[in-house]
């Protein structure tokens, strides 16, 4: 098993990454959290596949837990559910020594933080990502969220988990276009962090299609590590932080204009990885070389690398409501070279129009 830490101070926490670590969850949260009780948050589906090894070292250690089941899907990440979750919490007398346990995907993640985070103002919460993407990307740094009708993730916290366990095993039933979302975010830690990463997905990405055990251990283990870095420098996304949401504004833009149904947000994200490389190279910030290494690479994971049928003025206006635009200029996470990135504000509509006609 590896263990990474995260610090932050009195928020620090630690990541495990290993095979078989359902089972022994209840050890470590009994060791970190001494629970009233617990309730685990889950998706029916996954519920059947993982629950009872979860909820068994629970019951070892004869805490009473709970399971809530959510419907899958984004539109969980509502208030409504919020709401239905915080009456059953009430229901069953949840004090602030219960912890939540969010055993899924980023969904579940970001809506059971969110419900930790404001039930009786804060109850400490673990995180058990199921899907790849969860893994390595959304059960670390602390980013909560339900989604608004006029906006995703509008309403949220930054609220940290006091523990992540990425257990290996659960990728098996993966479905493999979920497999390959997750993948997408792990080049997006290359591109903005780690050239060596990069290569070794670049030598690798037969093995790791094939879910080569080693392989996707040091890939997990190595994103963990760029983000829990990331998120140390920059917590709360005053600045730097921002370099994680590379490929998401145009990403974010495809997803909503297509109604957040036609792509998972891994696959928006790779398009958006690929526009916002021909973008850095139109404004000068990098070579072609390099646009062909990142358009290569996702290509050779089968993620799409081509825009849908959209108008590149759709999705320019579509850019102006995120949150992640600030003033109303559009901000862009640019890439210079592998590993190597630049946050540039105010970028110009014409070099994005070029660019998505690109
Ligand atoms: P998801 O949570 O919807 O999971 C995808 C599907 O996989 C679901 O149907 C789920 O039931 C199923 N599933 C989960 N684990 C499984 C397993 N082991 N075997 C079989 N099926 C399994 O999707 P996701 O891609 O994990 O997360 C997307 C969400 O994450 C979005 O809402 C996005 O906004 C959010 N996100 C948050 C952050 C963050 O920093 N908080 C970062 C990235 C994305
Ligand atoms: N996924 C972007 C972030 O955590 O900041």
């Amino acid at each position: 098993m590896k263990r990474l830490n995260i610090d932050l101070a009195d928020r620090s926490y630690e990541i495990l990454i290993g095979r078989g670590l359902l089972q022994r969850t209840g050890e470590w949260v009994m060791a970190i959290a001494k629970p009233s009780q617990v309730v685990i948050v889950t998706h029916p589906s996954v519920n059947r596949l993982y629950g009872e090894k979860l909820s068994s070292g629970f019951s070892q250690a004869n805490l009473p837990t709970h399971f809530i089941e959510v419907p899958e899907g984004e539109k969980s990440k509502s208030l409504a559910q919020a709401e239905k979750i915080y009456d059953k919490l009430l229901e069953w007398k949840c004090d602030r020594q219960t912890v939540l346990v969010a055993l899924g995907g980023g969904v579940i993640g970001d809506l059971t933080g969110f419900i930790a985070a404001t039930y009786v103002r804060g109850v400490p919460f673990i995180q058990v990502p199921t899907t790849l993407l969860a893994q390595v990307d959304s059960s670390v740094g602390g980013k909560t969220a339900v989604n608004h009708p006029l906006g995703k993730n509008m309403i949220g916290v930054f609220y940290q988990p006091k523990l992540v366990v990425v257990d290996l095993e659960t990728l098996k039933s993966l479905p493999e276009k979920e497999y390959k979302a997750g993948i997408a975010e792990i080049i997006k830690h290359g591109v903005i962090e780690d050239a060596r990463l990069f290569n070794f997905l670049e030598r690798q990405f037969q093995n790791i299609l094939a879910h080569d055990s080693k392989a996707l251990e040091h890939i997990i283990a190595t994103s963990c590590a760029i983000k829990a870095r990331v998120v140390e420098k920059d917590e709360r996304e005053s600045h730097y932080r921002m370099v994680l949401n590379f490929g998401h504004t145009i990403g974010h833009a495809i997803e909503s204009l297509t109604g957040y149904s036609t792509f998972t947000h891994g696959e928006a994200v790779a398009i958006g990885m690929v526009y916002a490389a021909k973008l850095s190279q139109l404004m000068g910030r990098c070579s072609e070389a390099v646009v062909h290494r990142i358009t290569g690479l996702i290509e050779n994971f089968g993620l799409p690398t081509q825009l849908p049928d959209l108008k590149a003025e759709d999705i320019i206006q579509s850019m102006y409501p995120d949150k992640k635009t600030a003033h109303k200029k559009i901000r862009f996470i640019l890439v210079k070279d592998i590993g190597s990135i630049e946050i540039v504000d105010n970028v110009a509509e014409s070099f994005i129009q070029e660019a998505l006609q690109g």
